[in-house]
């Protein structure tokens, strides 16, 4: 499969990002199961993969991950199979994040959730079959070999049970110490659950954009010290939406952080810090990557936009 890819440099970052969020879902489209009477995808369970993946959202682990290849020389085509496999361990996150024995969400991303929209059983599966596609596009359109291996095993070790899985279960645990009031809670703790659950994803597409544009040691390093940062800022400004967000604009429910009084940082520091704490966060993401020179300019400003971020 050949994908097109031009994204122009002299736009703005606005534009750069609605392009190449269109870009990704075209490639989504291509890489999602049709389903039907030839093929061996039951319907309703191709048909629930892409009501979740296609269904908007920011495209901003792909985009980083095509925005890193950039910065490091590599052309962003050769890391669209990665871009995609990344949004669909995002979209099956978020289908199991939004269960009844989760979060029990009823909205994501301006739509009735997986489970609202088909069954439980149907989103669990849908889910499950988002992940293992997304292991099969990282080894079947990484190249080469080499890089393949690595960015499964960054994928795996980020997704999983060290990564966003592991940080799901320490947030569930949170929840319950939360309903004891004796237990505040740390600081400390809270950026543990934070760097796994949301930190982690976002860390992964910055080190295999860098991967697959064969960029050097000092170049993948760089881009995941911005990634821890840029990381860990996405996740206080999303509990700042909790607070102060629009339900429209976001396509989520707001106001679920406090009603279940989560460990969140505004919590902690309150809104201004922990808008301040982000934005040390970006600050520290932009000085990461100073040894990208130029090439990283859009890097550096997408950090700063996104603590300016409404949805
Ligand atoms: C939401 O992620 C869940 C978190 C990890 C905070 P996004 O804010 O990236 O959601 P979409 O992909 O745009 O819907
Ligand atoms: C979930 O965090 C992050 C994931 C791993 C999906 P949240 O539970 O805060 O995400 P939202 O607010 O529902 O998007
Ligand atoms: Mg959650
Ligand atoms: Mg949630
Ligand atoms: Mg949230």
């Amino acid at each position: 499969m050949t994908i097109c890819l031009q994204l122009p440099q002299e736009v703005s970052l606005r534009e750069y990002l609605d392009l190449a969020a269109r870009r990704v879902e075209e490639a989504l489209d291509q890489f999602l199961p049709e389903g039907g009477d030839d093929s061996p995808t039951p319907s309703r369970l191709a048909a629930a993969m892409r009501y979740s993946a296609l269904a908007g959202g920011k495209r901003l682990r792909p985009v980083l991950c095509l925005m890193a290849a950039e910065a490091c020389g590599g052309d962003p085509a050769a890391a669209m199979p990665a871009a995609a496999a990344l949004e669909l361990v995002h979209t099956y996150s978020l289908i199991h994040d939004d269960l009844p024995a989760m979060d029990d969400d009823d909205l994501r991303r301006g739509r009735p959730t997986c489970h609202k929209a088909f069954d439980e059983a149907t989103a669990i599966l849908a889910g499950d079959a988002l992940l293992t596609l997304a292991f099969e596009l990282v080894a079947a359109g990484v190249a080469p070999a080499p890089a393949a291996v690595r960015c499964v095993r960054l994928l795996a070790e980020c997704a999983g049970h060290g990564g966003m899985v592991g940080g799901q279960m320490a947030d569930l645990a949170a929840e319950e110490r939360a309903l004891d009031l004796r237990d505040e809670g740390s600081l400390s703790e809270l950026e543990a659950i934070h760097r796994r659950k949301t930190g982690a994803l976002l860390r992964a597409p910055l080190q295999m954009g860098a991967i697959i544009a064969a960029a050097p040691d000092s170049h993948v390093e760089a881009l995941e010290r911005y990634g821890r940062a840029v990381g860990l800022a996405f996740q206080i400004v999303d509990d700042l939406l909790d607070v102060e967000g629009d339900e429209v604009k976001l396509g989520k429910r707001v106001g679920k952080d406090h009603g279940l009084g989560k460990w969140t940082y505004p919590r902690f520091l309150g809104v201004d810090g922990s808008r301040r704490r982000a934005r040390q966060l970006a600050d520290e993401a932009v000085a990461a990557i100073a040894p990208l020179g130029p090439r990283g300019h859009r890097l550096r400003e997408l950090a700063m936009a996104l603590l300016e971020r409404d949805r």
